[in-house]
């Protein structure tokens, strides 16, 4: 570690306020599916900001369009129309169910304008009473207080109460758990298809179909949180397309902006349309050097071929993982759709990262115990079987 690095650590410590356990390296550039650190020491990065680099670093078409439309126009008053606002959201449209897109900042502004729709909906729709929300146990929907309420995490942070009340957990792939909670006053059922900050728990699909049965029967408002799973990551479009049935509504950010500061709640027509004139805004959100981005990310993800090759792909990686666990008795489970993948280990999930970092692999802790493998959705399959060395070689060090 040199003292430029050992310096900007200690001056975080100092200046940041301390909500992360601060990782040991300070990271200066990347490009493609590798990052550096002020060292120099390379990192073949499959965090990906979590889920977010679905294009690699410096990818030409984000650069490119991040300068044309920065030079054009980077902000303007969210009630005003701008080309790059209308390209991002009819491509939204085009290439998913819904017809309705609003933009915000990030996956937690997406869940708020989730829980505000669906709130407003009822209603007006339903009855004034008509305000609960049912989500799962292991959900992650955000930190605010809306998408936190929505969080199972709630539960062990007693101290921020009181959270936003009339929200009840269900046991995810538990359908009878579900039914159970279902009365007149509630509004929507708030789901990730695949569970991410839970630790990559796959939803089942006749799971998923009893959910959309169950809000069909009630007039209850479906909301899949796909923030982590859209855009391509679990080797589909979106994670619905995996289980043959349709959202009224969804929430995306994440691998949307490749990793510009982006999200979007997308509703079909009857639930968007419950946002009406001054019901919900934000001064940066659809803002236009954002939207320009997006849009550049989701043409190459739309692009032929670009999805069926992350299916490909995380198909190699799941199989190569699946040999390792057959050479190694430290992997317990795989779980996962696309390039979104966990794995359980026998190793201390608070060392296993690091222990992979020091090697020059990047990954997150999912969960309790999941190591999570989320590489830019450009990887390879020669940059899969680096990454898998890496944790088989990491593996046999570790006890
Ligand atoms: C499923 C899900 N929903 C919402 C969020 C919150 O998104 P953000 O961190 O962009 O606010 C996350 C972030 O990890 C997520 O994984």
């Amino acid at each position: 570690m040199t003292g430029n690095t050992q310096a900007l650590l200690d001056e975080t410590k100092e200046l940041l306020v301390n909500t992360y356990a601060t990782q040991p390296i300070v990271l200066e550039r990347g490009e493609g599916c590798y990052v550096y650190d002020v060292d120099g020491n390379k990192y073949l990065d499959f965090a990906a900001g979590i889920a977010v680099a679905s294009l690699g670093h410096a990818a030409p078409v984000m650069l490119k369009a991040l300068q044309d439309q920065a030079s054009q126009l980077m902000v303007a008053p969210p009630s005003f129309v701008t080309k790059a606002k209308v390209d991002c959201a009819r491509l939204l449209v085009q290439n998913s169910c819904f017809d309705q897109i609003f933009f915000t900042n990030s996956g937690t502004e997406a869940i708020e304008a989730c829980i505000k729709t669906v709130r407003k909906w009822a209603y007006e729709n339903k009855s004034q009473q008509c305000s609960d929300i049912i989500t799962f146990h292991k959900s992650f929907h955000g930190r605010s207080y809306g998408a936190g309420s929505l969080t199972e995490k709630r539960n062990t942070q007693p101290y921020f109460a009181p959270y936003v009340p009339g929200v009840y957990f269900a046991q995810f792939n538990d359908i009878e758990s579900v039914k159970k909670l279902v009365t007149p006053n509630v509004c929507a059922i708030f789901i990730e298809p695949v569970q991410g900050e839970g630790g990559i728990m796959v939803a089942e699909p006749e799971f998923m179909q009893g959910l959309r049965k169950i809000c069909d029967e009630n007039k209850i408002v479906l909301v899949f949180d796909e923030v982590q799973t859209g855009m391509g990551r679990t080797g589909r479009m979106f994670a619905y397309d995996h289980m043959s049935i349709e959202p009224d509504i969804a929430a995306f950010a994440k691998g949307m902006g490749g990793g510009f500061p982006i999200g979007a709640m997308a509703a079909k027509k009857e639930f968007a349309q419950a946002l009406t004139v001054g019901s919900h805004g934000s001064t940066y959100a659809g803002n236009p050097l954002a939207t320009a981005v997006a849009t550049a990310v989701l043409r190459e993800i739309i692009s032929p071929g670009f999805i069926d090759r992350v299916k490909k792909t995380g198909d190699y990686f799941r199989s190569k993982l699946e040999d390792l666990q057959r050479r190694s008795n430290k992997i317990t489970d795989i779980r996962g759709l696309g390039l979104m993948i966990g794995i359980d280990t026998t190793i201390d999930i608070k060392k296993l990262p690091r222990a992979l970092q020091a090697n020059g692999l990047l990954a997150t802790q999912a969960g309790d115990v999941t190591l999570r493998l989320t590489p830019p959705l450009i990887v390879t399959e020669a940059q899969v079987d680096e990454a898998v060395a890496i944790i088989e070689k990491t593996l046999k060090e570790l006890t």
